[in-house]
């Protein structure tokens, strides 16, 4: 997948564990889709699609990032566990049963989803765990 133009990659995103870095581009990638098809006022399929593939790649990147926490032994598993809880609830939100059928959240809202929840969470927290780990730990891959 291209780097998307709404929500491009930045050096000061990165980890350091590949694998992790990785998942993040496509999670940027997915949010990018999903912008374009709500901006574009793209009809119900297009939108719930992309609105499901970045709902599934989120908790499966959560899940193998909990995962790798845990093969490191890092002490902040558990926190981190109900963050990514969060993020995945406000997430699911942009998407609600309206009395009129589904309503999607606007590209405003998806926006500041992926700037003040997703990417913040990579640099505030992902960053801060991934620092604290052994030498050794930080070398592992995370399952993708
Ligand atoms: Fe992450
Ligand atoms: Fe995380």
């Amino acid at each position: 997948m291209q780097p998307s133009a709404r929500f491009p990659w930045k050096s000061e995103y990165t980890v350091g564990n590949e694998s992790i870095d990785e998942q993040h581009r496509t999670l940027l990638e997915l949010a990018g889709l999903l912008h374009m098809a709500v901006a574009a006022g793209q009809g119900y399929k297009i939108i719930q699609n992309a609105f499901a593939a970045l709902v599934k790649y989120t908790e499966e990147h959560f899940s193998d990032e909990e995962q790798f926490w845990i093969d490191a032994k890092s002490a902040a598993v558990e926190k981190h566990k109900r963050l990514h809880r969060q993020i995945t609830e406000e997430l699911l939100a942009l998407r609600f049963e309206g009395p009129y059928g589904v309503v999607f959240c606007t590209p405003n809202e998806l926006t500041n989803w992926v700037e003040h929840r997703l990417i913040a969470h990579f640099i505030e927290e992902d960053q801060g765990v991934y620092r604290n780990l052994t030498p050794g730990a930080k070398r592992k891959r995370a399952s993708a």
